[in-house]
């Protein structure tokens, strides 16, 4: 079943987990429409993403071995890990988005 976050509950530039069952949901808000929402584990050896990650430009780095991902494949892009991280697919519900996890 999809997630849902209502929009007013993330703040530009936030990073905030959501739990969706056993998964932890990072979603982040790059302001206007941008909600980008991520596997909050790290897939090099499992860091959680809202504690060790920091976004520059269109990169989410890891800061436990220093892996850039692009924030929109989640392919990495240099560091630790060839391993990709998850990205889960965003819809707009209005108030709220919708996340396909
Ligand atoms: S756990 Fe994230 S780069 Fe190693």
């Amino acid at each position: 079943m999809p997630l849902r976050v209502r929009k007013s509950d993330i703040k530009v530039g936030e990073k905030k987990v959501f739990k969706d069952g056993e998964k932890e949901i990072l979603v982040i808000y790059l302001g206007g429409n941008k909600f980008i929402a991520v596997n909050n584990k790290c897939p090099h050896l499992g860091c959680k993403l809202d504690k060790t990650g920091v976004i520059i430009r269109e990169e989410l780095i890891c800061q436990c071995h220093f892996t850039h991902f692009s924030l929109s494949t989640g392919e990495p892009r240099k560091g630790a890990t060839k391993k990709q991280l998850i990205i889960y697919k965003v819809n707009d519900k209005g108030d709220e988005i919708e996340v396909e996890t």
